[in-house]
C-alpha cells in the first residue's frame, strides 16, 4: 500500500474512535495496530513475566498508593518513552499519531501520555473504578488496547463500561481491539478469566 493511503486509513480509523466518543461515549478500533504487532505485543509481556519484572499493580496515586487485589489484581510494567523495541515503538508511534490528531481536530491540548502492560492472571480482576485521579486531574482519556489471542467468549475477561444514562457495554478482549473513552466519566471494570492469562495495554493521554 502506498504511504498516502496508509494515512487516509489511519486517519479513518482515528475518525471512527472519536465518532464513538461523541456518539456513544467511548471509541472502538478492531485493528489499531496490525496483528504482527499485536504478537510482538504480546511476547514482550509474556517474556516480562517470565523474567519476574511485573510489578503489582496500585490503586490510586503518589502517598495514597495502595495495594488491593480484592480491587485489582493485574500485574503491571510501564512502557518506555524511548524504547528501542521495534513493537513498543510502532505503538508509541501510533498512539503519537492519534493524539495529533486530536488535537488537531478535537480542540484538546494533550501534551502527553502513559503506557504499561498489564497481565491479569486467571481470577483476577478490577473492580469498577474511573481512571483519573481525585488529587490530579492530568489524566484526560484512557486507551486500553488487547493483546489476546483467539480470545473465545468462555475465557470470560471482559471489559464492562458503564457509560452514564446509556446501557453497560461488555467488550471483549479481543487482540488488536483498542477502546477510547474519557478518563474522567467513564465508570469501567476488568472482569476475571478463569481459564487465562489477560493481557493488555492501558494508556492515559495528559494534559
Ligand atoms: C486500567 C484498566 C482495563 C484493561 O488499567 O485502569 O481499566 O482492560 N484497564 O486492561
Ligand atoms: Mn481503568
Amino acid at each position: 500500500m502506498d504511504k498516502g493511503q496508509e494515512e487516509k486509513d489511519e486517519q479513518n480509523q482515528f475518525e471512527e474512535m472519536i465518532q464513538g466518543l461523541i456518539d456513544n461515549k467511548y471509541g472502538c478500533s478492531n485493528d489499531f495496530v496490525n496483528a504482527t504487532t499485536v504478537t510482538g505485543l504480546r511476547e514482550n509481556i509474556k517474556h516480562a513475566d517470565q523474567s519476574g519484572v511485573l510489578k503489582a499493580a496500585g490503586i490510586g496515586n503518589q502517598k495514597n498508593l495502595i495495594q488491593n487485589s480484592q480491587i485489582r489484581g493485574d500485574k503491571i510494567k510501564w512502557i518506555d518513552d524511548k524504547s528501542l523495541n521495534q513493537f513498543e515503538q510502532i505503538y508509541l508511534k501510533k498512539v503519537g499519531n492519534f493524539i495529533a490528531h486530536l488535537n488537531k481536530t478535537c480542540f484538546t491540548s494533550i501534551k502527553s501520555f502513559d503506557s504499561h502492560y498489564a497481565n491479569y492472571e486467571p481470577n483476577s480482576f478490577y473492580k469498577r473504578h474511573v481512571d483519573q485521579f481525585k488529587n490530579e486531574k492530568g489524566r484526560k482519556y484512557s486507551l486500553v488496547l488487547f493483546l489476546n489471542q483467539d480470545w473465545q467468549k468462555a475465557d470470560g475477561g471482559l471489559l464492562s463500561l458503564y457509560p452514564e444514562g446509556a446501557p453497560q457495554r461488555d467488550i471483549s478482549p479481543i487482540g488488536g481491539r483498542m477502546v477510547f473513552f474519557k478518563s474522567d466519566e467513564m465508570e469501567h471494570e476488568v472482569h476475571p478469566s478463569s481459564t487465562r492469562d489477560r493481557r493488555s495495554i492501558a494508556a492515559w493521554l495528559k494534559d
